[in-house]
């Protein structure tokens, strides 16, 4: 099946093309240059590129594809969350799309799409599907952080998530307090290269803790206090460093450890690891030790696809349509708060 996917939830505009589980094309335009002289996302400047992208992505897409848009079978688009006005545009793009050409169309949730970008591998990258196990997944990007029990292909619950800010936004923010550019997950974590990460104790919040929440507002304050108490440290490179590498290990720590304990918990003998947080070489090599020494197995998504992409919801897609999901209306909306987790945690909990 060839599917032309769209991922427009908040500041990177993505276009695929997906056959058969294999990528054909995937083409992402970044914002980030349009977004940093803010220190942060500005939903409506995000909407605005989006409009501006999609068209002429879309055409290079298919081109580098060899696709033609007779060649299309199925278009489907994040749906939700994300921001509503860059979902907005994505969604009535691909519906439009679809209408015109008369095609089946799938609405994807984003969440959905990073946790099963874990299984792309290679060159042309491949959805390997085949040897999937089930497992502990922990998505960690800019504005989710989640650890979901996947049964079985599809078949999947939330046992915890952020109770406040995602783990990519601590990353964002200390690293703005820090004086940092946006995005900050990549800054400080090139800042934390030689530095210390035992030079200063941040709290591991919710650590301890019996349930698989997470939270990280504490220590975005907890870094604030101690800049506020320790102004000098800014001003030299070496304690800067020290600084980055104990907030990334601070971190890096809490996701790993309770990563790792969820997934003894249930048994299972797989974790994977998606969403741009799992770009960062130290959570990586904390979750390999983890794994190593309970005996899992550790699939984190290429870093390509770390980030968002459209790659991940046209793969989504297509195996939804494999198993019979049934498309999504032409006139459905955006779902901006649409949780992986609606409804389901309670029954997964353990
Ligand atoms: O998945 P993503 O592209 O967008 C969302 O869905 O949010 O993730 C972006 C987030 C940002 O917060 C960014 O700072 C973080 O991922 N990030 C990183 C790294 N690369 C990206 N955080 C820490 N270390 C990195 N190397
Ligand atoms: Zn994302």
């Amino acid at each position: 099946m060839t599917v032309l996917a769209i991922e427009t939830s908040c500041d990177e505009t993505g276009v695929a093309v997906v056959r058969n589980g294999t990528v054909l094309s995937s083409l992402i335009s970044s914002q980030i240059r349009t977004h940093a002289e803010y220190g942060g996302v500005v939903p409506e400047l995000a909407t605005r590129e989006h409009l501006r992208n999609l068209p002429s992505l879309t055409r290079l897409a298919l081109e580098s594809a060899n696709v033609r848009p007779a060649d299309i079978e199925l278009i489907a688009a994040t749906r939700g969350p994300g921001l509503p006005g860059a979902l907005l545009v994505g969604l009535k793009f691909a519906q439009g799309f679809a209408y015109a050409l008369g095609l089946p169309f799938l609405g994807i949730n984003h969440h959905e799409a990073h946790l099963y970008s874990a299984w792309v591998r290679g060159n042309p990258a491949r959805a390997e599907f085949e040897v999937f196990r089930p497992n502990v997944s922990l998505i960690v990007s800019g504005g989710h952080t989640l650890l979901v029990h996947v049964r079985a292909l599809l078949d999947h619950c939330v046992l915890g998530e952020t109770v406040d800010d995602a783990a990519g936004e601590c990353f964002d923010k200390t690293a703005r307090l820090i004086g940092l550019s946006y995005p900050g997950g990549p800054q400080l974590e090139r800042m934390a290269k030689g530095g210390n990460p035992s030079a200063y104790h941040f709290p591991r919040p919710m650590l301890e803790d019996d349930t698989n929440d997470f939270s990280f507002s504490g220590l975005k304050t907890a870094v604030a206090y101690f800049l506020r108490d320790h102004p000098d440290v800014l001003d030299d490179p070496e304690k800067r460093r020290d600084l980055c590498a104990s907030v990334q290990a601070a971190i890096v720590d809490v996701l790993a450890s309770k990563t790792v304990r969820a997934a003894k918990r249930l048994r299972v003998d797989t974790v994977t690891v998606s969403g741009g947080v799992a770009c960062n070489s130290s959570l990586r090599h904390a979750l390999t030790m983890g794994c190593q020494q309970a005996g899992l197995t550790l699939r984190v998504a290429d870093s390509v696809f770390c980030t968002d992409n459209a790659a991940m919801v046209g793969l989504l897609a297509e195996l939804k349509a494999a198993h019979g999901t049934p498309p999504t209306d032409l006139d459905a909306e955006i779902e901006p708060g649409w949780s992986l987790g609606d409804g389901d945690k309670v029954e997964c909990g353990g």
